[in-house]
C-alpha cells in the first residue's frame, strides 16, 4: 500500500507522515529531504541553487545514507531546496530515486510536493495537508528556534510566503492538491488530532468498495 501525502511548508504533513507510517507499519520517504540535501550540498560547494549544472551535479552525487539530518533543517537549506526543486533535471534524477522507494513491494508513504500527482498517481490513499501561513509560520519558528536559530517572525513568514509561491508556480510538478486527494487542514489541530484524523481519513479510504 502506498500513502502519498503532500502539503505545503510547516503545513504539518511530515508529522502526519511520519504518525500514519508508524500506524501502518510502513516505511516512510521525507522527499523533502533530498531537496534539501541537494540544496545544501550546493551551497556548500560555493555555488547558486538556482544553477541547473550545480544542482544535477549535487542530486547525482546524492548518498541518501549520508543526509546531515540536523543541517538540511536550516531555513537557509529549505530555501535552497526549493530553488533546486524548480529545476527540471534535478527533478528527474530524485525522481527516480522516489519511485525506486515506492516500488518496495512491503508499501511506503511518501510526503512532498508531487507525490500524489507525479511520484506515485496509482497511490491508494492521497492525503493533501495544509494549515493558514501564520500557523506554519509559528510552527516553524518553534521548531528553528529550538535548533537555536535565530530569526523574525515577519522574515521567516515572507521567507514560507516565497518557497509556497516558487513550489506552486513552478512549471515542472507544481504544488497541488490531486483531484482525488483528501483534505486535511490542521490549522487547528495538535499533532495527535492531525495524525488521528488522517488515519481516519485512510480507513475510510481503504473500506470504501473497490479500494
Ligand atoms: O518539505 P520541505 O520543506 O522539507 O521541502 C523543501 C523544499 O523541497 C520545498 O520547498 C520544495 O521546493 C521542495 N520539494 C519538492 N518536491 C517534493 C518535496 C520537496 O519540490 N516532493
Amino acid at each position: 500500500m502506498i500513502i502519498a501525502i503532500d502539503g505545503p511548508t510547516a503545513s504539518g504533513k511530515g508529522t502526519v507522515a511520519a504518525g500514519v507510517a508508524k500506524h501502518y507499519g510502513l516505511k516512510r520517504l521525507d522527499t523533502g529531504a533530498l531537496y534539501r540535501a541537494v540544496g545544501l550540498a550546493v551551497l556548500d560547494a560555493g555555488g547558486d541553487p538556482a544553477d541547473p549544472a550545480a544542482g544535477v551535479a549535487a542530486a547525482e552525487t546524492l548518498d541518501l545514507g549520508a543526509i546531515d539530518e540536523r543541517r538540511i533543517r536550516s531555513s537557509a537549506a529549505g530555501l535552497a531546496a526549493s530553488k533546486v526543486a524548480a529545476i527540471p533535471a534535478v527533478r528527474a534524477v530524485l525522481r527516480k530515486a522516489q519511485r525506486a522507494f515506492a516500488a518496495d513491494p512491503a508499501g511506503a508513504v511518501l510526503d512532498g510536493r508531487d507525490i500524489a500527482t507525479v511520484i506515485c498517481p496509482d497511490a491508494e490513499v492521497k492525503l493533501f495537508v495544509t494549515a493558514d501561513l501564520k500557523v506554519r509560520t509559528e510552527r516553524r519558528l518553534k521548531e528553528l528556534r529550538g535548533r537555536g536559530e535565530s530569526i523574525e517572525f515577519d522574515a521567516l513568514k515572507a521567507q514560507i510566503a516565497e518557497r509556497d509561491e516558487r513550489d506552486m508556480t513552478r512549471a515542472d510538478s507544481p504544488l497541488r492538491q490531486a483531484p482525488d486527494a483528501h483534505l486535511l487542514d490542521t490549522t487547528h489541530l495538535s499533532i495527535e488530532a492531525s495524525v488521528e484524523a488522517a488515519c481516519r481519513i485512510i480507513d475510510a479510504a481503504l473500506a470504501r468498495p473497490g479500494t
